[in-house]
């Protein structure tokens, strides 16, 4: 007797200003999900926030001569009521409306930035009683706030750069935090992703309009030191049985003469600006300490499923971790599953892992 294929629905798009790139992942996403094992079904977000059935074509989901994918809300309006005796989606249109689609047994969130990537749709799938890939409400929070992931990291003995916190009604640094915090700096949306609203500042006549840029994406802003530094990753993977292991590290490097100098949003995706090094080239003992700490910083938000550290390796060999990622691009040029492949787990498998994990733990406290 054959057994039942596992149904995993793939949620992407959302309300960030990640829409597009979480199209794009859930594009790959959708085309290496192994068929023999696993139902797919697609869900969209559109941007104004509607759930509807999504495209199950991935070719629809790619980056086309500069032209970003979206969901346009054509398709079937869904719901996800916050009620695990409803049994998960439930239709909304005119003549269907109430009737559940059939059982969800998990959800894939393939969702970047503020409404997906942050705990909402974590708490949402929480009460709906659906089990679901990666981190759990309060790493979901964690990871995607810029200011408390420093603050878990550093508890735990990690080193973060120093960084100054302009909350909603503060857009300027005193003169003393300027020194502190020197040139270059960085200024982020503190709940940000893609390097969506980031400017690096050479000079601080630059820093209004750079704060004023991030507050466009967030009340919350961050001023941080500039690190040099090369860019390095490390992918880290938590198995059906428990187990948190590290992948090989890669390396971001902006080809020369790329157009900001650093690693924004056209260099990531556009451009054609970045080179990679997967895996990256460094000592094997500098490989160990980046994979160690990468699974620290993994415990240290209390991660699950999966996470993408990202780190500043200086030249005398400090780490500085830059971020967690909590859910990592998936695209076609995308770190975390190459990282992977280049460790020996290719993306399928790396995908049936990612579920497999999921459905070990179910629902409930973690
Ligand atoms: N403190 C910093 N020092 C040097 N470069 C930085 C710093 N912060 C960010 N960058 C550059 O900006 C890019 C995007 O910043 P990051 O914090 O990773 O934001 P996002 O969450 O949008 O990816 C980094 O990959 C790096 O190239
Ligand atoms: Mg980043």
């Amino acid at each position: 007797m054959t057994q039942r294929r596992v149904r995993v629905a793939v949620v992407f798009g959302g309300r960030s200003s990640e829409h597009a790139i979480s199209c794009v992942s859930a594009g790959s996403v959708l085309a290496h999900l192994d068929r023999d094992r696993f139902d797919v079904l697609p869900i969209g977000i559109t941007r104004e926030g509607a759930w509807v059935l999504g495209t199950s074509d991935p070719s629809d989901l790619a980056i086309r001569d500069r032209q970003l994918p979206a969901v346009d809300g054509a398709g079937d309006a869904l719901v996800l009521p916050a009620d695990p005796t409803r049994g998960g989606l439930v239709r909304l249109d005119v003549g269907r409306a109430g009737e559940a689609l059939d059982g969800v047994d998990v959800v894939f969130p393939v969702l970047h930035g503020a409404f997906g990537e942050d705990g909402t749709v974590q708490g949402l799938l929480e009460l709906a009683g659906i089990p679901y890939v990666g981190a759990g409400v309060f790493a979901s929070a964690a990871g995607m706030d810029k200011e408390f992931t420093r603050k878990l990291l550093r508890a735990d003995g990690l080193h973060v750069t120093d960084a100054v916190v302009l909350r909603p009604g503060t857009a300027t640094l005193t003169s003393e935090q300027r020194d502190r915090l020197g040139l270059p700096a960085f200024v982020k949306p503190a709940r940000g992703g893609s390097s969506v609203g980031i400017t690096r500042v050479d000079d601080w006549a630059e820093l209004a309009t750079a704060v004023a840029t991030a507050h466009a994406a967030d009340p919350k802003v961050l001023v941080e030191a500039g690190v040099c530094g090369r860019e390095i990753e490390c992918g880290v993977l938590e198995f059906p049985d428990g187990r948190v292991e590290a992948s090989l590290p890669a390396e971001i490097r902006l080809v020369a003469g790329g157009p900001a100098g650093w690693y924004d949003f056209d260099a990531k995706y556009l451009d054609d600006a970045c080179e990679f090094d997967i895996p990256a080239k460094l000592d094997d003992d500098v490989s160990a300490r980046l994979q160690a700490m990468a699974v620290a910083a993994f415990r240290a938000l209390d991660c699950q499923g999966l996470a993408r550290v990202d780190f500043f390796l200086g030249a005398e060999g400090t780490l500085t971790v830059n971020e967690v990622n909590t859910l990592p691009g998936f695209t076609p040029i995308s770190m975390y599953p190459r990282m992977w492949a280049v460790t020996g787990l290719e993306y399928s498998t790396l995908l049936s892992t990612l579920v497999d994990t999921a459905l070990a733990r179910g629902t409930g406290l973690r």
